[in-house]
């Protein structure tokens, strides 16, 4: 019987730690098990987290291996490669995919019951990977997707209209990466349509304004790497929200990466569309309507993963 009050997160580099933190903070949990290949840094983690718990919410964060999978509700991975300046997502593909042959197998031999979130980039493909090497049925098993993206674009819309992000109604679809897409049709601010919503704000030139949001979003991660070397503080607040919205039991609806089977013509590839977030991971997936550039910008980000899916051999 899983404890829905145990997460594991495997792979503590800068997201997996950063991730821990933020989940330490949230208060979500009672116990979290953080596993690294190498233990040192496990530990290392957990007592500097830990150190924070008088300022916090009582739980236990601890290293652990995998043994300690077998009863959590919720396994967080984030373990692999990150991208280096210069390089995509997807030229991660082969290092990351090798060493989720061996950690998924392993967290699916202790559990067959948890939800497994996948952070690592590529993220569409392991989540995908993830699904296959797991044998786990397809709704748990998802990925962050474009949530991050998603955020990225209402912050900036945000900023630029000057109302509150929350506000901002919008999503990113597709690949977690180049060839993901804004659905402008639907975008809107409290209801009010997204265009309308900027001529109250005074600005007209639409097309311009979409296509500068959009490079914007799509290179932000290149940006900060280029700056930073890396990002993690953003996709850490985007797998506290998709966390709070599987153990809340909340129903939100997020573009997390999950097995598409005939959504848009679109079968057996795992990205992102809105889809209905609950205790059961991906409750439902939700065919939003899309102009035809957007359905056929989606049909061209399925054709880019369907590329790179295919020549693995899993
Ligand atoms: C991000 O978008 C690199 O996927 C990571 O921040």
């Amino acid at each position: 019987m899983n404890n829905i009050q145990k997460a594991a997160v495997i792979g503590c580099g800068f997201v997996g730690s950063s991730i821990a933190f933020t989940l330490m903070q949230s208060g979500i949990f009672s116990e979290l098990v953080l596993i690294d290949a190498n233990r040192d840094k496990a530990e290392g983690e957990a007592m500097d987290l830990s150190h924070g718990l008088p300022f916090t919410h009582p739980m236990d964060i601890r290293a652990g291996d995998y043994d300690d999978v077998a009863d959590c509700a919720l396994v967080i991975v984030t373990a692999g490669a990150g991208q280096k300046p210069g390089e995509t997502r997807l030229d991660l593909v082969h290092k990351n995919v090798a060493i989720f042959r061996s950690i998924i197998p392993e967290i699916a031999r202790r559990n067959r019951d948890a939800i497994l979130l996948i952070v690592s980039n590529p993220v569409d493909v392991l989540t995908w990977a993830a699904w296959k090497l797991s044998g786990y049925p397809a709704n748990r098993v998802l990925g962050s997707g474009t949530v991050l993206d998603t955020a990225r674009l209402k912050y900036l819309l945000g900023e630029r209209l000057g109302v509150d992000s929350r506000s901002v109604h919008a999503f990113i679809i597709g690949e977690h990466g180049d060839s993901e897409l804004a659905v402008w049709s639907g975008a809107n601010v409290s209801g009010i349509s997204l265009d309308h919503f900027c001529e109250l704000r005074g600005y007209y030139e639409h097309d311009k304004a979409d296509e500068w949001l959009q490079r914007e979003v799509r290179d932000s991660a290149y940006e900060i790497i280029r700056r930073k070397g890396a990002t993690y503080y953003g996709v850490a607040m985007a797998v506290e929200r998709i966390v709070r919205a599987i153990v809340r039991d909340e129903h939100s609806v997020l573009p997390v990466s999950n097995l598409l089977q005939g959504q848009y013509g679109i079968d057996g590839l795992c990205m992102s569309i809105p889809a209905v977030v609950g205790r059961n991971g991906v409750e439902d997936t939700l065919e939003i309507p899309l102009s035809p550039a957007e359905r056929e910008a989606l049909r061209d980000s399925a054709a880019t993963l369907r590329g790179v899916v295919d020549s693995l051999e899993l």
